[in-house]
């Protein structure tokens, strides 16, 4: 937040987390969504905890992950904190200056900790999807990736449908014209054994 109304945020819909907490639901788990902003109405019989800010995700995703065997880490999370925060609404003027600073990575922080839990993240890019995310696999310490990309002519924001990777230590599995449905249940079926495989 800069300001009681202005901030700089992430682009997401929220669709594709909203999709995996209903998936999983729907199969009996128990679930916890932790979400932004979104107009999107929590599904039913799951826990919803609500989040505005990087640092309201932080403390919610702290009090919450160590109780769950798995993590779906589909949140954009800002990746840039303004240095100022006016606690009233800034006029109009000529200029504003403002500078930023990096969010702290939550999933790779989170990931240091996960023990036998399983963490998923996602990565979104607009140039070598492949190579990058399965750098930010190791270099966050995920269990798996869901490698997304972005151009003139695909678009993964919102309800249509997709083509994605899931990335883990096993390989790379291309999966075309997704809708966030059958993805969340693709999704779901792969944390599902990769959880089993971390607690034989
Ligand atoms: O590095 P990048 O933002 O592309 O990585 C995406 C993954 O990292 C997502 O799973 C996202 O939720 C997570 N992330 C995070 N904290 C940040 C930035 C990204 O947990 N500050």
């Amino acid at each position: 937040m800069l300001d009681p109304v202005r901030f700089i945020t992430n682009l997401s819909t929220g669709e594709m987390g909203y999709a995996v907490a209903r998936e999983a639901r729907r199969r009996g788990f128990e679930v916890t969504l932790i979400s932004g902003p979104t107009p999107l109405l929590p599904p039913k019989g799951i826990r919803f905890i609500p989040t505005v800010t990087v640092e309201d995700l932080k403390r919610a995703l702290g009090k919450h992950f160590f109780a769950n065997d798995a993590l779906v880490m589909a949140a954009a999370v800002g990746d840039f904190l303004p240095n100022t925060r006016a606690s009233k609404k800034v006029l109009r003027q000529p200029r504003w200056k403002v500078t930023f600073r990096q969010a702290p990575d939550l999933v790779r922080g989170i990931a240091q900790r996960k023990g036998k839990r399983v963490v998923i993240g996602f990565s979104l890019e607009t140039e070598d999807w492949l190579p990058r995310s399965r750098r930010k696999l190791k270099a966050k310490q995920l269990d798996g990736i869901v490698a997304n990309y972005f151009s003139s002519r695909h678009n993964p924001f919102g309800k249509g449908r997709v083509h994605v990777a899931l990335i883990d230590s096993g390989g790379t599995r291309i999966l075309r014209r997704r809708s966030k449905s059958e993805l969340a249940r693709e999704i779901l079926n792969w944390v599902i054994a990769l959880v089993r495989s971390r607690q034989i």
